[in-house]
Formats: structure tokens, C-alpha cells, sequence
């Protein structure tokens, strides 16, 4: 009896209907907007922050193979995303295709592991963007209080000098209410957004490369691949994959594409080149900023070094620069939260939809055609992680979760070519079993390559979600 529920799957044409079906999403995006939403999740705290950290501590110069490394890993999950998006065009992405291939129960899993990677990764980032915010007008002139710009768990120096736990993040609170309300307004207000922010940080980046070209030093690329100390993933081949794991958080954001797919005009032919499209143009753009910075900047000296961005822009002499580039990763991060609220909200909204989730999930706004329930209840849950929490630790969760996500969609791809051959795919993986099993294999070699407490919040995450689903989700599915 247990087996009939848990193993039941949706057939990949049966997310048309739902009991719940009101007012629609609207179908405003195109291929363009679906692949800047895809930059604008995608470039952020990881470039600027852990290109340095990843080539001071595990890679040296070889920093730009561990980029090539993880986007390899992105690139066969992109491809499986691009197809099974293209065939189940509908708002639960990996939560869908995991109900459509592998069930209930895993799609229940993939659902609840997508907060780790859309709500947490939002709350990160947005702890992130106040750090930034309040530095940037620190420089302006205005200092904001302290205790007001800091979670109650760190301790920040006061004006007097003393020191004090922080009461309340306001920032990071601001800003995830700032994004929420942009997501409620309406998906065409949202992209016109990310539009704007998206070509403005691509900018930066290019202007960053372009002018830290002629400070190159030839002599920091000896050694290229630095000898291995002796413990894996310091330095040699070990290491170079333990920078591609720390490296994959700067590449997620591209399936987040996905889970516009209720929103956008043509899914089956524009998910695979907004997903596909977006990967690719930060793939170049995060080898190429990789190239240049441990060209400037030798990597031994980014060790003690907490900013190797800002030490390279200052070798350019151009200090304006370094302004613009606070403005960009401020930029970069407005975009990072607002693409992974609005795949938070679509992916419950799906489970609320198939009632695995209450109601309230679903219910789409009359006139902004937004899933303003859902919008709303993460912006009080978000905020307050960002507010109370800290949240930094909690990137590496939003990289375990996002992979394990990777993992099943994979799998998705081989398993439903066999269960429905026939199915219309305008999109289909090349050499696919062999493509989607080495996506598998690469996700699951930088997930053993997290760290062990990652696994165990892992662990304690989902048997919530177990929990969850035991007492709400299976008593309400409709599985009709
Ligand atoms: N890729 C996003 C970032 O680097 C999550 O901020």
C-alpha cells in the first residue's frame, strides 16, 4: 500500500490540471530575458568572493581548470535540465521531474532540498549584500549603527570602540522585503529589473578583465598546477577538484531558469537557450576573470589577502573603479536573491499545486498573475534568517542541496526516456545515457568533496522534510 503513493509518478503531460487552477501565471518571457534571469542568478558572491579563496588555498593558477571542472559538471546538468524543462514546461523544475520520473517520495525530497538552495542561498546572499551596502556608504559618509546591520550571534565594533552582539540585520532585511515586493508586483517588472542590474555587473566584470589585462605577470603562473602539499585538495589534481566544489556556488543560478517555465512565451524552445545560454556566457566570463586575476595577483599572497579583487584593482591605478566594482557585486547580489525568491516561490508553488503543500502555496494574485501567497510567506521566512542569522556558513548547504538537485534531474533525463520514448522533445541531451550519467558522476565527486558537516545538516534537513511529508504532504496529494 505504502509502495502505491510513494513510487506514484505524474505522467510529463498530467501538470497541465490542478484542483487549485485559478488565475494563471503569465507568459511574459523570452528567450533574451530567460537567459539574463539566468545571469543575474548566476553572477555573484561566488565569482568576486571565492575565485580568490579557491586559488589562495586549494588550486594557485589552476584555479581556471577547477572553473573548467565545475562548469563541465554544470554544463551535462544544464543539457538535462534544457531537455526535461522543454518537456515538462512547469514552474517545480527538478520537484517536476523528479515527480514525473522517480515519484513521490524523491520528488518530495528534491522539493523540500530546493529550499537549501533558493531560501537559504537568498538569505546568504543577502547577508552579503548588507556587508557590502554598508561598507559602500561607509566610504559616502554614512555610517549606519552597528548593532543594526549585524545578526545577534556576531560581535561588531561600535563608534565609542566597545564591542556588542549585533540586535537585527536590517539591511539584508530590507533587502529581501525590497525583492519580495518586486515578485509580487509582476514577473514583466521583475525581468525589467534584472535586465537592467544584469547588463550593468556583466560591465564590471568586463571592465575588471579588460583593464587588469596589461598587469598580467607572466612569472605568477609558475607553477601553473602547484605541487599537492601532501593533503588532498591542497594543491595538485585533489586540489583543483576541491576549487571546482568551492567553485560550483558561483556557477547555480541557471537552473533557476527553469522555473520560469509557466512564465515564459515558448518553454520547449526557449528554456534550453536561456539555461544553456546563460551558462555558457559566465563560463567564459569566470575563466576569464580567473586567468586574469591570478595573473595580477600571485596566489601565494592572496592567502593573507581578504580582498584579492580590491588588491588587483588597485595594481590598475584606476581607484574609480573600485567603486563601480562595489556597485556591480551590489548589483550582482540584488540579482542573485530576486532569481532565487522567485524560484522559491514557483517550486512551492508546484508542490501546493499537486497539494503535496497547503494551499496558500498556490494561490495566484488576480491581477499581478504572481504566486503572491507564496512570495509573501518567504519573504517572512527569508527575512528572518537574514536578519537573525548567520547565514554565511550556511553557502556550502546551498551548494550540497543544489547538487543533490543536479543529481536527480540527471537521473530524471535517463529514466524518463525510457518510461515515455514517444514524448515530443524539442530539446533532447546528446549521447544521452552516457552524457547524463557523467553529469551524475561530476555532481557526486564535489558533493564528496563537501565538507562532513555539510552532509550532516543535509541529513537533518531532510528528515524535517521526511516529517513534513508524513504528516501533511502524502494524506493531501491529489494523485489523480
Ligand atoms: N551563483 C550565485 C553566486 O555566486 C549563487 O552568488
Amino acid at each position: 500500500m505504502a509502495q502505491s503513493y510513494l513510487f506514484w509518478r505524474k505522467s510529463a503531460d498530467s501538470w497541465r490540471e490542478s484542483p487549485l487552477d485559478g488565475p494563471k501565471l503569465r507568459r511574459h518571457l523570452g528567450a533574451w530575458s530567460l537567459m539574463l534571469l539566468g545571469i543575474g542568478g548566476i553572477i555573484g558572491a561566488g565569482l568576486f568572493s571565492l575565485t580568490g579563496i579557491a586559488a589562495a588555498h586549494y588550486a594557485g593558477p589552476a584555479v581556471v581548470l577547477s572553473f573548467v571542472v565545475a562548469a563541465v559538471g554544470c554544463g551535462f546538468a544544464a543539457l538535462c535540465y534544457s531537455e526535461l524543462a522543454g518537456m515538462i514546461p512547469v514552474a517545480g523544475s527538478a520537484y517536476s521531474y523528479a515527480y514525473a520520473t522517480m515519484g513521490e517520495l524523491v520528488a518530495w525530497i528534491i522539493g523540500w532540498d530546493l529550499v537549501l538552495e533558493y531560501a537559504v542561498g537568498a538569505a546568504a546572499v543577502s547577508v552579503s549584500w548588507s556587508s557590502y551596502v554598508v561598507s559602500l556608504l561607509r566610504e559616502w559618509g554614512i555610517a549606519l549603527p552597528a548593532r543594526w546591520t549585524a545578526n545577534p550571534f556576531d560581535v561588531v565594533r561600535l563608534a565609542d570602540g566597545a564591542t556588542a552582539h549585533g540586535i537585527i540585520n536590517l539591511p539584508a532585511l530590507f533587502i529581501i522585503v525590497a525583492i519580495s515586493g518586486l515578485l509580487i508586483r509582476g514577473i514583466s517588472e521583475s525581468s525589467t529589473v534584472n535586465n537592467v542590474i544584469v547588463v550593468i555587473k556583466v560591465a564590471v566584470v568586463l571592465a575588471v578583465i579588460g583593464f587588469g589585462i596589461p598587469f598580467i605577470h607572466a612569472a605568477n603562473y609558475h607553477p601553473f598546477i602547484p605541487p599537492n602539499t601532501g593533503t588532498f585538495g591542497h594543491f595538485g589534481w585533489s586540489g583543483i577538484m576541491r576549487g571546482a566544489g568551492t567553485l560550483f556556488f558561483a556557477y547555480i543560478g541557471f537552473d533557476a531558469v527553469s522555473t520560469a517555465a509557466q512564465e515564459s512565451k515558448h518553454p520547449a524552445r526557449d528554456m534550453p537557450r536561456g539555461i544553456i545560454g546563460s551558462l555558457i556566457v559566465c563560463t567564459v566570463l569566470y575563466i576569464t576573470f580567473g586567468i586574469v586575476l591570478t595573473g595580477m595577483v600571485n596566489y601565494h599572497s592572496m592567502l593573507n589577502d581578504a580582498a584579492p579583487v580590491a588588491t588587483a584593482i588597485d595594481l590598475t591605478g584606476q581607484a574609480w573603479l573600485k567603486n563601480l566594482v562595489k556597485m556591480g557585486i551590489i548589483g550582482g547580489f540584488t540579482t542573485v536573491i530576486l532569481v532565487m525568491l522567485l524560484g522559491q516561490s514557483r517550486v512551492f508553488f508546484s508542490m501546493a499545486r499537486d497539494g503535496l503543500l497547503p494551499p496558500a502555496f498556490a494561490r495566484v494574485h488576480r491581477r499581478f498573475h504572481t504566486p503572491y501567497l507564496s512570495n509573501l510567506i518567504f519573504m517572512v521566512l527569508t527575512g528572518i534568517m537574514s536578519a537573525v542569522l548567520p547565514i554565511r556558513q550556511l553557502a556550502e548547504m546551498t551548494s550540497v542541496g543544489t547538487l543533490l538537485a543536479f543529481i536527480i534531474v540527471c537521473g530524471g533525463v535517463i529514466v524518463l526516456r525510457r518510461t515515455e520514448p514517444n514524448h515530443p522533445r524539442l530539446f533532447r541531451v546528446p549521447g544521452s545515457p552516457v552524457v547524463p550519467a557523467l553529469g551524475i558522476l561530476v555532481c557526486l565527486a564535489m558533493m564528496v568533496s563537501l565538507d562532513t558537516l555539510v552532509w550532516i545538516r543535509l541529513v537533518v534537513w531532510l528528515t524535517i522534510g521526511l516529517l513534513v511529508y508524513g504528516f501533511y504532504g502524502r494524506h493531501h496529494a491529489f494523485r489523480n
